[in-house]
């Protein structure tokens, strides 16, 4: 293997999280970005609201606690979610340092201070935004840094297969040591080695036949880690964001909860309110409660979507607090000044991953996975708006320090360095001319998914789903054995078996909590409930 292609860390993903790990660690290390498509290509360009930070003197880090485990419905790791709050300042200290541009106000004398806005759940305005595209100046800004340092290679448009692993004699996961990445330009298959690899791949939303997320979202780092041997937690919540723009066009076009932060109501289609019904706290409530109210509303008067209206706050507050989606929504023909958007739910964001400890270090030694592509225990049964990015930044700190102190202890003792990885073997292999299969096991997965798997749930659904994904997925084996790679091939494996992970979890949870609503036990049991629903693979790793 060429030594090319042999580094100290490979970082695979470049959203927040894996950009953030790879601007703290490449002063001391070398560092490649391994990333599917273009650089800035991830959830985390597109997100709107902001970041959840305590930066109000009348608000408090134990406000924020208190917030985050009622929004996680019981389920939450308190000293997690305090490590987390803990760490806000810093984290929005640290973007400032990048150069990040928050969107700021004149305090009573006159002195610039971040503008904080409110999201569902939070008892305090808290979140540090950039006007509505908080994603957008955050994911450019660290582009630019990590293309200009001269430690960190960036491959773009690589799609990783597999992580490498050695092995002990009876077959078992010893440590990491790299992986296999397609071009997807080239076709070509490339080794990778590094004593450390981080998944930073994000979540698993695409599963589902309408997200708000961007086509990557495909559950890669979830499944590669699953093959790899570390175990899962918590899948069966997906947050369901409650309002997306219902249009044929607009790709479940998310409208930010700021708006209703910011004084937008929900309307049913005859111009009457009706989250009062549903919880005291009305727009505010946790996501997990709106979007069912949505969905219940829609279910009882047949029809197809409900309405958000923030037009009562005029024009000038409209389009200085919300540019980019009142530019969005109107190429779609609404003027949100003037009248109700149409909104839908969707899936937005995977609340379970794989399990890491405080450090970013999973059950394989030498993997780390960072951001939404885990689960830490912050989450619990249902994240509270703004704190993903809050987690992307504080573990991929923390992960980072940790590697440092070990790739510092491993360049001390050469033999603990690993092999390189081998090259990919295609030597069974053959072109397959079924591309069809793909698309079509694509489709037909999203949508049983979205039927059997969404909102509302009962074991019936659940058990269908199972009988289609064991099918799929032995369709997807054989297939996958004997044809050439693709990206399409990969993706969808890689879903399947996320699919069958979130499945799996959703059945064994006998309860309703937060984001898993199901009509056979429609209430939490809070004797039996209060633990993450844990999956482990069968070849669970020696290390
Ligand atoms: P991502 O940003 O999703 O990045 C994942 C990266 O991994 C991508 O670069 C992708 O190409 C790459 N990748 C995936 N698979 C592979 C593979 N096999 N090989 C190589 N590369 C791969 N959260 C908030 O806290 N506040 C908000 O305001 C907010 N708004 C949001 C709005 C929208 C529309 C969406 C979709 C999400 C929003 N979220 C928000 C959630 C938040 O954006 C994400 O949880 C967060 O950005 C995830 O960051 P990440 O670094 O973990 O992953
Ligand atoms: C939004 O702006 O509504 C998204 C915020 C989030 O997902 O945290």
């Amino acid at each position: 293997m060429s030594t090319e292609n042999q580094f100290d860390v490979l970082v695979v993903g470049s959203g927040a999280s894996g950009l953030n790990l790879a601007l703290e660690m490449a002063d001391f290390a070398r560092v490649a970005v391994i990333t599917k498509a273009d650089l800035h290509e991830s959830n985390t360009f597109y997100a709107q609201g902001g970041i959840a930070a305590v930066l109000d003197e009348h608000d408090s880090i134990e406000s924020h606690i208190t917030d985050t485990l009622n929004a996680g419905a019981g389920l939450c790791d308190e000293d997690v979610v305090r490590f987390i709050v803990e760490h806000g300042r810093q984290s929005i200290e640290t973007l400032a340092k990048y150069g990040v541009e928050f969107t700021t106000q004149n305090d009573p004398e006159g002195n610039a201070e971040y503008h904080l806005t409110r999201e569902g759940g939070h008892s305090h305005r808290r979140v540090v935004h950039a006007a509505d595209a908080t994603g957008q100046a955050i994911e450019t800004t660290m582009e630019q840094l990590v293309r200009k340092h001269e430690n960190i290679a960036v491959f773009e448009h690589h799609n990783a297969v597999d992580l490498w692993c050695e092995r002990d004699v009876h077959g078992r996961t010893k440590r990491v040591t790299g992986l296999h990445a397609l071009n997807t330009k080239t076709g070509n298959i490339h080794a990778f080695s590094a004593p450390f690899v981080v998944m930073a791949t994000g979540g698993v939303s695409k599963v589902y036949l309408y997200t708000s997320n961007p086509d990557i979202c495909t559950g890669d780092g979830i499944a590669m880690a699953w093959r790899a041997g570390c175990r899962v937690a918590n899948l069966e919540f997906t947050q369901f964001h409650p309002t997306c723009l219902y249009h044929p066009k607009a790709k479940s076009f998310l409208v930010s909860e700021a708006v209703r932060g910011e004084g937008g109501l929900l309307k049913r289609p005859d111009g009457t309110r009706f989250m009062d019904d549903f919880d005291e706290r009305g727009e505010l409530a946790p996501r997990d409660i709106v979007a069912r109210a949505i969905d219940y509303e829609m279910k009882r008067l047949g029809a197809d979507c409900m309405y958000l209206d923030i037009s009562h706050k005029g024009e000038n507050f409209i389009k200085e607090h919300f540019p980019m989606i009142y530019a969005k929504t109107t190429e779609f023909g609404f003027d949100m000044t003037k009248e109700p958007l149409p909104v839908v739910p969707a899936a937005h964001y995977t609340c379970g991953g794989i399990i890491v400890d405080q450090r970013g270090r999973t059950d394989v030694a030498g993997l780390y996975a960072v951001g939404e592509v885990t689960y830490t225990g912050l989450h619990g049964a249902n994240r509270m708006a703004s704190n993903s990015l809050l987690e992307c930044f504080v573990y991929s700190t923390a992960a980072a320090n940790d590697i440092q102190e070990r790739l510092h202890r491993a360049k001390i003792d050469e033999e603990t360095l690993p092999p390189a990885t081998p090259p990919w073997d295609e030597s069974k292999v053959t072109g397959s001319d079924e591309q069809v299969v793909i698309a079509h096991n694509w489709e037909e997965l999203r949508h049983f998914m979205w039927d059997y798997v969404g909102i509302v749930r009962t074991d019936k659904r659940l058990k269908r789903a199972q009988n289609r994904i064991e099918m799929l997925q032995a369709e997807i084996i054989e297939y996958y054995g004997n044809a050439q790679v693709n990206g399409d091939l990969l993706e969808l494996r890689n879903l399947a078996v996320c699919a069958d992970l979130i499945i799996q979890s959703a059945q064994s949870r006998k309860e309703s909590r937060g984001l898993h609503y199901t009509l056979d036990y429609p209430r939490a049991n809070d004797n039996k409930g209060l633990e993450p629903t844990v999956l482990t693979p069968k070849r669970f790793p020696s290390t």
